[in-house]
């Protein structure tokens, strides 16, 4: 293990190792979301020092290649929601009218600016975040910011690990390029290999991860996403039969954990008022899988969660998940500190 990587990378071992983590209380993983996004531009350096500031465990990248094979780190194929490419380079859109970043070197890449995303008709995602408009802010490669948070780590004594999903794989592969290997390549360059090390890999794709596991060799700590079948994130994947138990069984031969929706597993109020929920969490746990569901958002909570306060508590305290991902680390780190001293 490298040394800089000890602390997150020990949580991350400690939460996936057999039997007795998965059926006694544990301290779950704050992953910031796109880093402090409630409170900074996504995918910015400035929301990840910001998230590394405010405690988090790990700190996530959404990564897509650039025409010249660069890993950076953006959640969307596309430029257009999260930066000011349109202007920029207004005739460089596809037919669609999107602005794809595997269209764009890198070097062009580093003339935008990243914004505080939009709706498509130029209104904010998230009211009352981080203002639109100019940010003097930049989109940032795999490779620059691992060495943001590698630093900071150095200089806070206090370790952040990666969290990288791997976007859309079989875009990437349609368009000649193969995502998992230019994101290996860059996690080695940085001392990033072992199974030790504060790293997971997350993605949509099971035949992606498989890939990872099974054909790079990767002994990396690995999470299956698990989108709805509604949203078309991947259309050869079944996301409701990977909740299944059949499901389940299959995602553990590959992979150490799941990250649901976690509308997967809290379902709403009863008619008495009193929330609901699946038994995901505890089918997984049987089969020794992490839970990291997503996203936490204070802007954006679940019907019938009156805060979200309420929402960690049940989510941590009572379903008892191993990580979640949050736009708002701060208050995840807040809330799971304080029960810490109870327990
Ligand atoms: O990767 C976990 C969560 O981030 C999945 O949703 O769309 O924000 O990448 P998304
Ligand atoms: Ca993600």
């Amino acid at each position: 293990m490298a040394a800089k990587h000890w602390r997150a990378g020990l949580l991350a071992l400690l939460l996936l190792a057999g039997d007795k983590a998965m059926t006694e209380p544990r301290t779950p993983l704050v992953i910031a979301h796109r880093g402090a996004s409630g409170y900074l531009p996504e995918h910015t350096l400035a929301a990840k020092a910001l998230a590394h500031g405010m405690g988090a465990d790990f700190i996530e990248q959404d990564v897509v290649l650039t025409r010249d094979g660069v890993p950076i780190v953006l959640h969307d194929i596309y430029l257009d929601a999260t930066t000011d490419v349109a202007s920029r380079f207004p005739a460089r859109a596809r037919n669609d009218g999107r602005f794809y970043a595997i269209d764009f070197d890198l070097s062009e890449i580093r003339q935008l600016q990243a914004l505080e995303r939009l709706e498509p008709d130029g209104s904010p995602v998230f009211p009352g975040r981080f203002p639109p408009g100019p940010t003097g802010l930049a989109v940032p490669t795999l490779a620059e910011e691992i060495a943001l948070i590698s630093g900071l780590n150095a200089s806070r004594s206090r370790e952040a690990g990666l969290y990288i999903e791997l976007k859309a794989p079989r875009f990437h592969r349609r368009e000649g390029q193969d995502i998992a290997v230019r994101i290996l390549e860059v996690l080695a360059a940085s001392g990033y290999a072992e199974r030790s090390d504060a790293v997971f890999l997350q993605c949509f794709d099971d035949a992606t991860l498989r890939y990872l596991r099974e054909d790079l060799k990767t002994p990396l700590p690995l999470i299956q996403l698990i989108a709805d079948n509604s949203w078309g994130e991947d259309s050869e994947v079944d996301y409701a039969h990977l909740q299944t138990d059949q499901g389940l069984a299959e995602i553990a031969r590959y992979a150490d954990g799941i990250g649901p929706w976690l509308m997967q597993i809290y379902q709403g109020p009863g008619p008495d008022g009193e929330p609901r929920f699946t038994d995901l969490v505890a089918r997984a746990h049987a089969r020794q899988l992490a839970v990291h569901p997503y996203t936490f958002r204070r802007d954006q909570l679940p019907p019938g969660i009156a805060s979200f306060e309420r929402l960690l508590e049940l989510f941590i305290e009572e379903l008892g998940v191993d990580g979640l991902f949050t736009d708002f680390p701060d208050l995840a780190r807040e809330h799971i500190d304080r029960i810490d001293k109870t327990r």
